[in-house]
C-alpha cells in the first residue's frame, strides 16, 4: 500500500479484529457437534470481515469503548451477514461461497435455511445484551435486509423502472446492513446524533457501492470465492444488464436476447460473460459506482478528521475497483 498508515491505529484495529475473529467461532457454538458443524462451515472459510471492520472504525468516532460490547456489536453484524448468506445461497442455488462448498450444495436446502436461522438466534441472543436500541435497529435493519431480497425475487412489477426497482433493492439488502455497521461502532463508543447519522448516511451509500461492485464482479472476476456469472444464469438484474437492456444499439441485439434466455447450460453462460466481459456497458457501470462512492465521500465531510476518516475513505475508493 502506498497510503501512510498510523502504525498504532492499524495494529488497534487488527488487534480488534482478532478477537472478535476467535469470538465469532465461539458464537458459533450450538447444543450438537451436527449443528455447531453445519453453522461454523462459512464462518471457517472465510469472507472479508468487511462489517466487523466498519463496527471497528465506527467506534473511533465516539467517547471510547468497552471492548466487550465491540466485540458483541460485531459479531451481531457478522452473524447476520453469515446467516443470510446460507439463505441467499438457497435462493440463487449456489455451489460455492468463500470458496468452500456452499452450506446448500454440502448438505441441502433445509439444513442451510436452518442453519441460517440458527445463526440469527445467536446474533439476537448477543443483541439483547447490548440494550434495546440495539435490538430495534438490529430487527428493523433485517427487516429492510428481507424486503430487500424478496422485492429481487419478485422483480419490478409493473410500472416500475427497473433500475429504480434494482437501486432500492440494493440499498435494503447490503446497504441498510452495512449501514448498520458503522452505526454500531458509533453507539458502542457514545458518539453523538450528528455522528451516528453521519455515519449511517455513509454506511447505506458504501454498501450500495459494495453491492454495485459485488453485481460487477459476478461478470468480470474469477477470484470471489464463488462462481462467477450466477447472477445471470438466476437472472438477477444487476447494473451492467440493466444498462446493456436499455442499449437501443442494433449491434447489442443478439448479447440482450443472450443474457435474457436459459443460461443454464454451462457454454452459453460462459458465452454470455465473455462477450459481457469485453462490453462497454462494464465501464459505464464502473463509472456509476464512482459517482456512489463519491456521493458517500461526502458524507464523509462533517466526520472529525483522523485515522478512521482516512481509513474509511481509502476502503470506499479501493471499493470501486475491487476484484474480491
Ligand atoms: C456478499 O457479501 C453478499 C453481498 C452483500 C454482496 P461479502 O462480499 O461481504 O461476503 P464475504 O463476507 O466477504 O464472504
Ligand atoms: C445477496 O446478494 C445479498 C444478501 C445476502 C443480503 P448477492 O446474491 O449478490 O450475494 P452473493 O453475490 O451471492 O454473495
Ligand atoms: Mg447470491
Ligand atoms: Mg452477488
Amino acid at each position: 500500500m502506498t497510503h501512510v498508515v498510523d502504525e498504532e491505529f492499524e495494529a488497534s484495529v487488527t488487534g480488534r479484529l482478532a478477537v472478535i475473529e476467535d469470538e465469532l467461532v465461539k458464537a458459533a457454538v450450538a447444543d450438537s457437534p451436527f449443528v455447531t458443524e453445519a453453522a461454523r462451515h462459512i464462518i471457517d472459510a472465510g469472507g472479508k470481515r468487511f462489517r466487523p471492520l466498519l463496527v471497528v472504525l465506527g467506534s473511533a468516532f465516539g467517547q471510547g469503548t468497552s471492548e466487550t460490547d465491540l466485540t458483541r456489536a460485531a459479531l451481531v453484524v457478522e452473524l447476520t451477514h453469515v446467516a443470510s448468506l446460507y439463505h441467499d445461497d438457497v435462493m440463487d442455488d449456489a455451489d460455492l461461497r468463500r470458496g468452500a462448498p456452499s452450506a446448500n450444495r454440502r448438505w441441502d436446502n433445509s439444513i442451510a435455511i436452518l442453519v441460517g436461522d440458527y445463526l440469527f438466534s445467536r446474533a439476537s441472543t448477543l443483541v439483547a445484551d447490548l440494550g434495546t436500541d440495539y435490538v430495534r435497529l438490529q430487527a428493523e435493519t433485517f427487516g429492510r435486509l428481507v424486503q430487500g431480497q424478496i422485492a429481487e425475487t419478485r422483480g419490478p412489477q409493473e410500472g416500475d423502472d427497473p433500475l429504480e426497482h434494482y437501486l432500492q433493492v440494493i440499498s435494503d439488502k447490503t446497504g441498510s446492513l452495512i449501514a448498520t455497521s458503522a452505526v454500531f461502532g458509533g453507539m458502542v463508543a457514545g458518539a453523538s446524533r450528528e455522528i451516528l447519522e453521519a455515519l449511517d448516511a455513509f454506511g447505506e451509500e458504501i454498501g450500495v457501492v459494495f453491492q454495485l461492485s459485488d453485481d460487477i464482479i459476478d461478470i468480470t472476476s474469477n477470484e470471489t470465492g464463488k462462481t462467477p456469472g450466477t447472477d445471470l444464469r438466476e437472472g438477477v438484474p444487476t447494473l451492467p444488464t440493466l444498462m446493456l437492456q436499455a442499449s437501443q444499439d442494433p449491434a447489442d441485439q443478439a448479447l440482450k436476447e443472450l443474457i435474457s434466455s436459459d443460461l443454464s447450460d454451462d457454454a452459453r453462460l460462459a458465452d454470455a460473460l465473455e462477450q459481457l466481459r469485453a462490453h462497454p456497458v462494464i465501464e459505464q457501470a464502473r463509472a456509476e459506482v464512482q459517482r456512489h462512492a463519491d456521493l458517500a465521500l461526502a458524507h464523509l465531510e462533517s466526520l472529525p478528521d483522523g485515522e478512521a476518516k482516512q481509513a474509511l475513505s481509502r476502503i470506499c475508493l479501493d471499493l470501486v475497483g475491487r476484484s474480491n
